[in-house]
């Protein structure tokens, strides 16, 4: 096969049901709601973003043993001098210092300590790209970066469709450069992390729509799939006749028997008493959207641009607080569809994808 032979990868339109299963890293995404989102004839995606090349192989392993359907792999592409240029325009070592100092408090009432020097040091992403070009899954894709050309190349020849999650139309057009053959566009709307290419940049506010509609209206001919907020049938429908091949669903499904969602979160994504979400990177240092909870509210404001130090910097705040139970701490990753999605709660992964799908067409 040569990398100009797009017949046999995977496409949006080749799918029974144009939906993918949003890779949601960390412990919602289990192998179990990727088999249940491709049996449904969508697409599951495994969440690569905190594991290394090894850990990756055991997962894709994992998925094949419960599923025949083809699935996806995402990667996150950190990048070294971006992060510590981003750190250094928001004030570097010392605003890393005033942040920690303000976050005290939250530590001492759950009594763990904050690192106070958090490093990050795995940026490097070629052993999973290795592996991944050993495993020649069907799909591969990526968030936080644009690959370059040769990565990109080395994917397809193997089979793997390669996927770019775009939150502009620029990073659009970017990645129909470098040969990806299909994108997840990811409006203003989506929980969890915003996927800009740098760390340092404020993210459009274009709604999924909107931005749907800009792409399509660049690039004529590329399948993407719309992502953010997409939380009912008439959602589905709405991006589909703005220009999508399919769409990408991540809240609704957070809820599902089959995710690996803490009941933390599940509760707090039900519970009344959370009225708002919001992008913001207190939790990370780079933007994703979360209920909004005393924690967000208290500290948005003061959050330097600062990823990954600041996932690692309130890594273990965040654990303590979720073994206690307290939801006014850790991150509440919800879309701004959370609301509409409520009424999926518990139900399994594959009718919510055929609903969705079925409903809107
Ligand atoms: C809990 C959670 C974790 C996520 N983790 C990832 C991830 O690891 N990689 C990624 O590309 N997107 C991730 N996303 C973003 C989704 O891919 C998608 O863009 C988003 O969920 C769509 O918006 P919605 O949540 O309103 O459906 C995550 C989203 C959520 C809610």
């Amino acid at each position: 096969m040569t990398a100009s032979d797009t017949r046999v990868r995977l496409l949006p339109s080749h799918l029974r049901r144009a939906v993918i299963g949003a890779p949601m890293a960390g412990g919602p995404t289990t192998g179990e709601l990727i088999a249940a989102v491709g049996e449904a004839g969508g697409l599951g995606m495994i969440g690569s973003g905190y594991l290394d090349g090894e850990a990756t192989r055991a997962e894709i392993a994992a998925v094949r043993e419960l599923t025949d359907a083809p699935f996806g792999v995402n990667v996150f592409l950190l990048d070294e001098a971006d992060s510590a240029a981003a750190l250094d325009a928001a004030g570097g070592a010392a605003a890393l210092e005033e942040y920690a100092a303000a976050l005290e408090p939250v530590a001492r009432r759950l009594g763990i300590d904050l690192a106070r020097d958090p490093q990050f040091t795995d940026f490097d992403q070629d052993g999973t790209i290795a592996a991944l070009v050993e495993e020649a899954v069907p799909v591969v894709s990526f968030t936080f970066g644009i690959p370059d050309a040769d990565t990109v190349r080395r994917l397809q020849e193997v089979g793997s469709a390669v996927v770019v999650t775009v939150a502009s139309v620029e990073d659009a057009r970017r990645s129909v450069e470098v040969g990806a053959d299909w994108l997840s566009v990811q409006g203003a709307e989506a929980g969890g992390h915003r996927s800009t290419t740098t760390v340092g940049e404020e993210p459009n506010l274009t709604s999924t729509v909107d931005l749907v509609r800009a792409v399509r209206a660049a690039l004529t001919e590329t399948e993407f799939v719309a992502a953010g907020g997409i939380s009912t049938p008439a959602d589905v429908a709405a991006a589909l006749e703005a220009g999508a091949t399919g769409v990408q669903l991540g809240t609704v499904l957070l809820r599902t028997p089959e995710a690996g969602t803490t009941a933390l979160h599940r509760a707090a994504l039900g519970d009344e008493r959370f009225t708002e979400s919001r992008p913001t990177r207190c939790y990370t240092g780079r933007y994703a959207r979360s209920l909004v909870n005393g924690f967000v509210a208290e500290h948005h404001d003061a959050a330097p641009a600062a990823y990954p130090h600041l996932h690692v910097l309130t890594g273990p705040m965040r654990k303590a607080a979720a073994r206690a139970g307290d939801a006014d701490v850790p991150p509440l990753w919800a879309g701004a569809g959370w609301r509409a999605a409520g009424a999926y709660a518990d139900r399994p992964a594959a009718e919510i994808v055929a609903e969705l799908w079925d409903g809107a067409r």
